[in-house]
């Protein structure tokens, strides 16, 4: 497979640093001029970008060199989030998903939020932990006492084993301790990764100092790996819609989805509960937000379907630029259950006519190093979102989720998700009955039409349509 290889630039600022990430009608070109748009507007060759993308960027032969007893590879749709703009920066946002509408309502609620200056994002500590257990410890006070006071020793040890680290301004920073009883303490020990996600530098300086620092607590030398509750780094997003921003006719998606889970009122709405939906105050639905967000606040199980929401985005951020979900997820979750009550990680409040939202979680990214940094497609990712910043991969996968998050929270307060949903499903169902180009629109808005969006319905509609034509 030839390798591609990107490297990850700031994009051009006169395009980027205005309106780079509003591209009106976008969804309604055809896919190679989508493309063309995207590379002129990141600066990044189309034969680049089509050689990175088309097949899914990743071969059987290049898998085999990633994981074991490959027999293939597994594509998923390669999207752009757009109107993000982000400590007023703009960018174009690729996003790796499989459910439909998670872009288009993204780049909706994006939209909403850039008429008051997009979010303003930030990276609070920027540490990962390492743990280091120490068991059957005879005298705990003791142990930590030793370690305590050889912390500047453990911390050398710790820097010598990640040297090129350290050239880059990183390494260990410092070291804390925790006595969880019946013997058993655990040393932490706070890296700062620099761009690296830093999973392999944290567990080499674990299992760096571990055996020192067991030699010094008078301890049996336990686990040593890094904490996916990386609560020292974590990113805040916080943005402000105006009201009128919320009300139903109003931004409507054009630019980014056909149809979507935050879209106005669709046609084939009867037109009183159609009249219903339009006639609700703005201000209402601000107000409706703010009480799903309590909902939220006061019960998990709707907590975890909230933060699902937030994970749409962060998540199909996370893949597009080849870092580890499955450590995002563990990390999101474990902090929103911190308390001892699983919590939303983002809340809404309301200011004066605003809506204001907030979101706060741990997000451990890298855009260097890791297995999928040889993905063609990752590496894309980062050049279109032109950046070689962890921090400011974090903070973008952050305000994605929170665009999510209140793309969600719009829907389900006003019209409710599922006629969004249905109608863009009805796109995935139409496919898997068997039509092909124009004949997947067409299917798909007849089954929207008659309300009815199963295989078995689309398959009839593909059969009539082609016994027309
Ligand atoms: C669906 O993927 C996500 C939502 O369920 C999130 C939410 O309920 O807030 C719509």
């Amino acid at each position: 497979m030839p390798r591609v290889r990107f490297r990850a630039r700031p994009a051009p600022a006169a395009i980027m640093d205005n309106a780079g990430s509003r591209i009106p009608g976008f969804y309604k070109l055809p896919l190679r001029e989508r493309r063309e748009v995207v590379c002129e507007r990141a600066g990044v060759p189309l034969e680049e970008l089509v050689r990175a993308v088309d097949g899914g960027g990743l071969d059987a032969l290049m898998a085999d060199k990633v994981v074991e007893n490959v027999i293939g590879t597994y594509g998923l749709p390669f999207g752009i989030a757009l109107n993000v703009r982000i400590n007023g920066r703009d960018r174009l946002v690729p996003m790796v998903v499989e459910e439909p509408s998670v872009i288009a309502a993204a780049s909706n609620a994006a939209r909403r939020v850039r008429a008051s200056g997009g979010f303003t994002a930030e990276v609070i500590e920027g540490l990962m932990i390492g743990q280091v257990q120490l068991t059957e410890v005879r005298s705990p006070a003791l142990a930590i006492e030793r370690l305590e006071r050889e912390s500047a020793h453990l911390l050398e040890l710790a820097a010598r084993a990640v040297p090129g680290l350290v050239k880059r301004g990183g390494g260990p920073r410092s070291i804390e301790i925790r006595d969880l009883g019946r013997g058993c303490i655990v040393l932490h020990v706070l890296v700062d990764c620099r761009d690296a996600m830093g999973a392999n530098l944290v567990n080499t300086i674990a299992e760096a100092i571990g055996p020192v620092a067991a030699e010094l607590a008078g301890a049996r030398l336990g686990l040593r790996i890094l904490s996916n509750l990386c609560d020292r780094r974590r990113v805040r997003v916080t943005c402000r819609v105006h009201a009128q921003e919320l009300a139903l006719g109003r931004a409507s998606g054009a630019e980014s989805s056909r149809s979507g889970p935050i879209s106005d009122p669709p046609p084939s709405l009867s037109p009183p509960s159609m009249a219903a939906l339009r006639d609700i105050d703005p201000i209402e639905v601000v107000d409706r937000i703010v009480e799903a967000s309590r909902f939220a606040e006061i019960d998990p199980y709707r907590a975890a379907t909230h933060n699902k929401g937030i994970m749409n985005g962060v998540d199909a951020v996370v893949i597009a630029t080849g870092n580890d979900f499955r450590a995002v997820e563990a990390g999101a979750h474990a902090y929103a259950a911190r308390t001892g009550r699983y919590l939303p990680l983002a809340v809404w409040r309301r200011d004066g006519d605003d809506l204001v939202g907030e979101l706060e979680m741990p997000l451990a990214l890298g855009t260097v190093g890791g297995t999928l940094r040889v993905h063609p497609a990752a590496q894309l990712a980062l050049a279109i979102l032109g950046t070689t910043s962890a921090d400011d991969l974090a903070m973008t996968a952050a305000s994605v989720g929170l665009a999510s998050n209140l793309a969600a929270l719009r829907a389900l307060a006003t019209e409710g998700i599922q006629r969004g949903h249905m109608s863009l499903h009805a796109r995935s169902v139409a496919v898997a009955a068997g039509a092909q180009g124009d004949e997947v629109e067409i299917v798909a808005a007849t089954l929207s039409e008659r309300g009815e969006i199963t295989r078995e319905a689309a398959g009839r509609a593909l059969a009539e349509l082609r016994a027309r034509r």
